[in-house]
Protein backbone atom coordinates (compact mmCIF):
# COMPACT_ATOMS: atom_id res chain seq x y z
CA UNK A 1 0.00 0.00 0.00
CA UNK A 2 2.36 2.71 1.20
CA UNK A 3 5.63 0.89 -0.82
CA UNK A 4 6.09 4.53 -2.60
CA UNK A 5 6.72 6.15 1.03
CA UNK A 6 9.45 8.49 0.75
CA UNK A 7 12.54 8.26 2.27
CA UNK A 8 12.45 11.34 5.02
CA UNK A 9 9.58 9.38 6.71
CA UNK A 10 10.89 6.50 7.30
CA UNK A 11 9.60 6.93 11.01
CA UNK A 12 6.12 5.56 9.19
CA UNK A 13 8.48 2.79 8.26
CA UNK A 14 7.02 0.51 10.64
CA UNK A 15 3.62 0.51 10.20
CA UNK A 16 3.10 0.15 6.65
CA UNK A 17 1.92 -3.23 5.23
CA UNK A 18 2.77 -4.68 1.53
CA UNK A 19 0.66 -6.83 -0.82
CA UNK A 20 1.31 -9.93 -3.02
CA UNK A 21 1.76 -6.77 -6.20
CA UNK A 22 3.84 -4.66 -4.69
CA UNK A 23 6.81 -5.89 -6.10
CA UNK A 24 8.51 -8.71 -7.92
CA UNK A 25 9.19 -10.14 -4.25
CA UNK A 26 7.78 -8.73 -1.22
CA UNK A 27 7.96 -9.29 2.45
CA UNK A 28 5.43 -8.15 4.68
CA UNK A 29 5.85 -8.54 8.90
CA UNK A 30 9.15 -10.70 8.25
CA UNK A 31 9.86 -11.83 11.75
CA UNK A 32 13.16 -14.40 12.41
CA UNK A 33 14.08 -15.49 16.22
CA UNK A 34 16.39 -18.03 17.08
CA UNK A 35 15.68 -19.18 20.85
CA UNK A 36 15.63 -15.51 22.45
CA UNK A 37 17.13 -13.49 19.65
CA UNK A 38 15.33 -11.75 17.37
CA UNK A 39 17.28 -11.45 14.09
CA UNK A 40 14.53 -10.42 11.62
CA UNK A 41 11.95 -8.30 13.41
CA UNK A 42 8.68 -6.94 11.52
CA UNK A 43 10.66 -6.34 8.32
CA UNK A 44 9.03 -5.38 5.00
CA UNK A 45 10.09 -4.11 1.72
CA UNK A 46 9.24 -4.73 -1.73
CA UNK A 47 11.82 -5.52 -4.80
CA UNK A 48 10.64 -3.63 -8.42
CA UNK A 49 10.62 -5.59 -11.33
CA UNK A 50 14.31 -4.84 -13.02
CA UNK A 51 15.63 -2.85 -10.04
CA UNK A 52 19.44 -3.44 -8.28
CA UNK A 53 17.99 -2.83 -4.64
CA UNK A 54 21.05 -2.35 -1.69
CA UNK A 55 20.08 -3.86 1.51
CA UNK A 56 22.38 -2.19 4.09
CA UNK A 57 23.14 -2.97 7.77
CA UNK A 58 25.61 -3.33 10.05
CA UNK A 59 27.24 -6.32 10.70
CA UNK A 60 24.97 -9.06 12.88
CA UNK A 61 21.61 -6.69 11.58
CA UNK A 62 20.04 -9.70 10.08
CA UNK A 63 20.45 -9.54 6.38
CA UNK A 64 21.84 -12.84 5.22
CA UNK A 65 18.70 -14.14 7.59
CA UNK A 66 16.77 -12.56 5.79
CA UNK A 67 17.91 -13.80 2.77
CA UNK A 68 18.11 -17.53 4.47
CA UNK A 69 14.15 -17.10 5.23
CA UNK A 70 13.23 -15.33 1.37
CA UNK A 71 15.31 -18.46 -0.21
CA UNK A 72 14.06 -21.47 2.08
CA UNK A 73 16.89 -21.82 4.48
CA UNK A 74 14.82 -20.96 7.67
CA UNK A 75 11.58 -20.64 7.69
CA UNK A 76 10.17 -17.64 9.29
CA UNK A 77 8.75 -17.51 12.90
CA UNK A 78 6.20 -14.94 11.37
CA UNK A 79 5.13 -12.85 8.29
CA UNK A 80 4.66 -13.58 4.60
CA UNK A 81 6.57 -13.34 1.25
CA UNK A 82 5.18 -12.92 -1.92
CA UNK A 83 7.53 -13.80 -5.34
CA UNK A 84 5.31 -12.90 -8.59
CA UNK A 85 2.31 -12.83 -6.65
CA UNK A 86 2.27 -16.26 -5.19
CA UNK A 87 2.68 -16.66 -1.39
CA UNK A 88 6.07 -18.52 -1.36
CA UNK A 89 6.30 -18.31 2.77
CA UNK A 90 8.65 -20.95 3.80
CA UNK A 91 8.81 -22.67 0.53
CA UNK A 92 12.19 -25.04 -0.32
CA UNK A 93 15.10 -23.73 -1.72
CA UNK A 94 14.59 -25.85 -4.38
CA UNK A 95 11.09 -24.31 -5.21
CA UNK A 96 12.45 -20.71 -5.10
CA UNK A 97 14.92 -21.75 -7.32
CA UNK A 98 12.40 -23.31 -9.86
CA UNK A 99 10.16 -20.10 -9.42
CA UNK A 100 13.11 -18.21 -10.94
CA UNK A 101 15.20 -16.66 -7.73
CA UNK A 102 18.95 -17.74 -6.68
CA UNK A 103 21.18 -16.14 -4.52
CA UNK A 104 25.05 -16.25 -4.11
CA UNK A 105 26.27 -16.94 -0.62
CA UNK A 106 28.85 -14.39 1.90
CA UNK A 107 30.91 -17.93 2.15
CA UNK A 108 31.90 -19.38 -1.15
CA UNK A 109 31.34 -23.33 -1.44
CA UNK A 110 32.58 -23.88 -4.84
CA UNK A 111 33.68 -27.99 -5.07
CA UNK A 112 37.46 -27.48 -4.96
CA UNK A 113 38.04 -31.09 -6.99
CA UNK A 114 36.13 -30.04 -9.60
CA UNK A 115 37.33 -27.35 -12.61
CA UNK A 116 35.37 -24.01 -12.84
CA UNK A 117 33.79 -24.86 -15.71
CA UNK A 118 32.24 -28.09 -14.16
CA UNK A 119 31.40 -26.32 -10.91
CA UNK A 120 28.84 -24.47 -13.51
CA UNK A 121 27.90 -27.77 -15.34
CA UNK A 122 26.99 -29.25 -11.61
CA UNK A 123 24.46 -26.24 -11.15
CA UNK A 124 23.12 -26.47 -14.33
CA UNK A 125 22.55 -30.30 -14.36
CA UNK A 126 22.44 -30.94 -10.25
CA UNK A 127 20.81 -34.03 -10.73
CA UNK A 128 23.25 -35.75 -13.16
CA UNK A 129 26.20 -35.50 -11.59
CA UNK A 130 27.34 -38.83 -12.32
CA UNK A 131 27.46 -38.02 -16.02
CA UNK A 132 30.05 -35.51 -15.06
CA UNK A 133 33.50 -37.20 -15.59
CA UNK A 134 33.14 -37.23 -19.45
CA UNK A 135 31.06 -33.35 -19.30
CA UNK A 136 28.66 -33.87 -22.16
CA UNK A 137 29.20 -31.64 -24.96
CA UNK A 138 26.00 -29.35 -24.89
CA UNK A 139 26.17 -29.33 -21.33
CA UNK A 140 30.14 -28.25 -21.24
CA UNK A 141 29.24 -25.23 -24.16
CA UNK A 142 26.17 -23.83 -21.78
CA UNK A 143 28.62 -24.11 -18.83
CA UNK A 144 31.61 -22.29 -20.79
CA UNK A 145 29.13 -19.33 -22.13
CA UNK A 146 27.80 -18.87 -18.57
CA UNK A 147 31.85 -18.75 -17.50
CA UNK A 148 32.30 -16.10 -20.34
CA UNK A 149 29.49 -14.29 -19.05
CA UNK A 150 31.00 -13.82 -15.99
CA UNK A 151 34.70 -13.01 -16.71
CA UNK A 152 35.69 -16.49 -16.36
CA UNK A 153 36.61 -17.76 -19.99
CA UNK A 154 40.23 -18.34 -19.41
CA UNK A 155 39.78 -20.22 -16.24
CA UNK A 156 37.27 -22.72 -17.47
CA UNK A 157 39.74 -25.97 -16.74
CA UNK A 158 41.44 -24.31 -13.55
CA UNK A 159 40.50 -25.41 -10.22
CA UNK A 160 38.77 -22.85 -7.38
CA UNK A 161 41.39 -22.40 -5.00
CA UNK A 162 43.41 -21.14 -8.36
CA UNK A 163 41.09 -18.15 -8.51
CA UNK A 164 41.54 -14.82 -6.72
CA UNK A 165 38.89 -14.12 -4.31
CA UNK A 166 37.24 -11.82 -6.94
CA UNK A 167 37.26 -15.00 -9.36
CA UNK A 168 35.26 -16.95 -7.01
CA UNK A 169 33.07 -14.52 -6.56
CA UNK A 170 32.36 -14.66 -10.45
CA UNK A 171 32.26 -18.48 -10.22
CA UNK A 172 29.43 -18.32 -7.10
CA UNK A 173 27.40 -15.73 -9.56
CA UNK A 174 28.18 -18.13 -12.62
CA UNK A 175 26.80 -21.15 -10.58
CA UNK A 176 23.84 -18.69 -9.21
CA UNK A 177 22.99 -17.82 -13.29
CA UNK A 178 23.22 -21.23 -14.32
CA UNK A 179 19.78 -21.98 -12.89
CA UNK A 180 18.47 -19.10 -15.68
CA UNK A 181 16.93 -16.10 -12.47
CA UNK A 182 14.68 -13.77 -12.97
CA UNK A 183 15.66 -12.32 -9.41
CA UNK A 184 19.25 -12.55 -7.54
CA UNK A 185 19.66 -11.96 -4.36
CA UNK A 186 23.64 -11.52 -3.93
CA UNK A 187 25.19 -11.20 -0.16
CA UNK A 188 28.29 -9.32 0.49
CA UNK A 189 30.06 -9.44 -2.82
CA UNK A 190 32.44 -6.74 -1.86
CA UNK A 191 33.84 -8.03 1.22
CA UNK A 192 37.41 -8.56 0.80
CA UNK A 193 37.64 -6.54 -2.73
CA UNK A 194 40.28 -4.27 -3.85
CA UNK A 195 38.48 -0.60 -5.37
CA UNK A 196 39.46 -1.77 -8.83
CA UNK A 197 37.50 -5.28 -7.64
CA UNK A 198 34.44 -3.26 -6.71
CA UNK A 199 34.15 -2.06 -10.04
CA UNK A 200 34.74 -5.02 -12.11
CA UNK A 201 31.96 -6.93 -10.28
CA UNK A 202 29.55 -3.42 -10.21
CA UNK A 203 30.55 -3.44 -14.12
CA UNK A 204 29.39 -7.15 -14.35
CA UNK A 205 26.37 -6.62 -12.19
CA UNK A 206 24.87 -4.21 -14.44
CA UNK A 207 25.07 -5.86 -17.23
CA UNK A 208 22.87 -8.99 -15.88
CA UNK A 209 20.68 -6.10 -14.67
CA UNK A 210 20.48 -4.86 -18.68
CA UNK A 211 19.67 -8.11 -19.31
CA UNK A 212 16.75 -7.91 -17.15
CA UNK A 213 17.84 -9.47 -13.89
CA UNK A 214 16.49 -8.29 -10.92
CA UNK A 215 18.81 -8.07 -7.88
CA UNK A 216 18.91 -7.42 -4.46
CA UNK A 217 22.75 -6.70 -3.20
CA UNK A 218 23.52 -7.00 0.10
CA UNK A 219 26.61 -4.98 2.31
CA UNK A 220 26.96 -3.67 5.42
CA UNK A 221 27.75 -0.05 4.32
CA UNK A 222 27.16 1.77 1.04
CA UNK A 223 30.80 1.58 -0.15
CA UNK A 224 30.53 0.33 -3.97
CA UNK A 225 27.08 0.61 -4.04
CA UNK A 226 25.98 4.23 -4.30
CA UNK A 227 26.52 4.03 -8.00
CA UNK A 228 25.25 0.64 -8.80
CA UNK A 229 22.04 0.92 -7.01
CA UNK A 230 18.81 2.02 -7.78
CA UNK A 231 17.32 2.12 -4.33
CA UNK A 232 18.18 1.35 -0.65
CA UNK A 233 16.67 -0.59 2.45
CA UNK A 234 18.71 -0.03 5.34
CA UNK A 235 18.17 -1.87 8.34
CA UNK A 236 19.29 -2.01 11.61
CA UNK A 237 18.37 -5.22 14.36
CA UNK A 238 16.45 -6.85 11.96
CA UNK A 239 14.19 -3.61 11.43
CA UNK A 240 14.15 -1.26 8.55
CA UNK A 241 15.42 2.60 9.38
CA UNK A 242 15.30 4.08 6.20
CA UNK A 243 14.42 2.90 2.34
CA UNK A 244 14.69 5.56 -0.70
CA UNK A 245 17.31 6.50 -3.32
CA UNK A 246 21.05 6.43 -2.26
CA UNK A 247 21.81 10.00 -2.17
CA UNK A 248 19.01 10.61 0.36
CA UNK A 249 19.83 7.24 2.42
CA UNK A 250 23.49 8.83 2.88
CA UNK A 251 21.93 11.93 4.75
CA UNK A 252 19.45 10.29 6.67
CA UNK A 253 19.83 10.85 10.31
CA UNK A 254 18.80 7.74 11.31
CA UNK A 255 21.65 5.60 9.02
CA UNK A 256 24.10 8.16 9.99
CA UNK A 257 23.26 7.55 13.39
CA UNK A 258 22.93 3.74 13.18
CA UNK A 259 26.58 3.71 11.47
CA UNK A 260 28.37 7.14 12.58
CA UNK A 261 26.84 7.80 15.74
CA UNK A 262 24.87 10.81 14.64
CA UNK A 263 28.56 12.27 12.69
CA UNK A 264 28.58 12.70 8.70
CA UNK A 265 29.89 10.28 7.18
N1 LIG B 1 21.43 -20.07 12.64
C1 LIG B 1 21.49 -19.13 13.60
N2 LIG B 1 21.29 -19.45 14.90
C2 LIG B 1 21.32 -18.49 15.86
N3 LIG B 1 21.56 -17.19 15.62
C3 LIG B 1 21.79 -16.82 14.35
C4 LIG B 1 21.74 -17.76 13.26
N4 LIG B 1 21.99 -17.10 12.11
C5 LIG B 1 22.16 -15.81 12.45
N5 LIG B 1 22.03 -15.63 13.77
C6 LIG B 1 22.12 -14.36 14.51
O1 LIG B 1 21.20 -13.47 13.92
C7 LIG B 1 21.73 -12.14 13.88
C8 LIG B 1 21.73 -11.64 12.45
O2 LIG B 1 22.74 -12.36 11.73
P1 LIG B 1 22.93 -12.20 10.16
O3 LIG B 1 21.62 -12.33 9.49
O4 LIG B 1 24.00 -13.14 9.75
O5 LIG B 1 23.45 -10.69 10.06
P2 LIG B 1 24.13 -9.93 8.81
O6 LIG B 1 24.07 -10.82 7.62
O7 LIG B 1 23.32 -8.67 8.67
O8 LIG B 1 25.53 -9.60 9.24
C9 LIG B 1 23.12 -12.21 14.51
O9 LIG B 1 22.98 -11.85 15.88
C10 LIG B 1 23.48 -13.66 14.36
O10 LIG B 1 24.37 -14.06 15.37
MG1 LIG C 1 25.49 -11.59 6.43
Amino acid sequence: MSADSSTDESAEATTESYGPDDGILVLDGLTKRFGGLTAVDDLSFAVEDGEILGFIGPNGAGKSTTFNCVMGTYPPTEGTVWYRGDDVTGESSHGMVKRGMARTFQSFRPLHDRTIVQNVALALVPDRIASLSGLRGETRRRAADICERVGLSDRLDQRPDELPHAGLLRLELGRALATDPDLLLVDEPFAGLSNREVAGISELLESLRDDGITMVVVDHNMRGLLSLIDRAVVIQFGSKIAEGRPEAIKRDPRVQEAYFGGETP
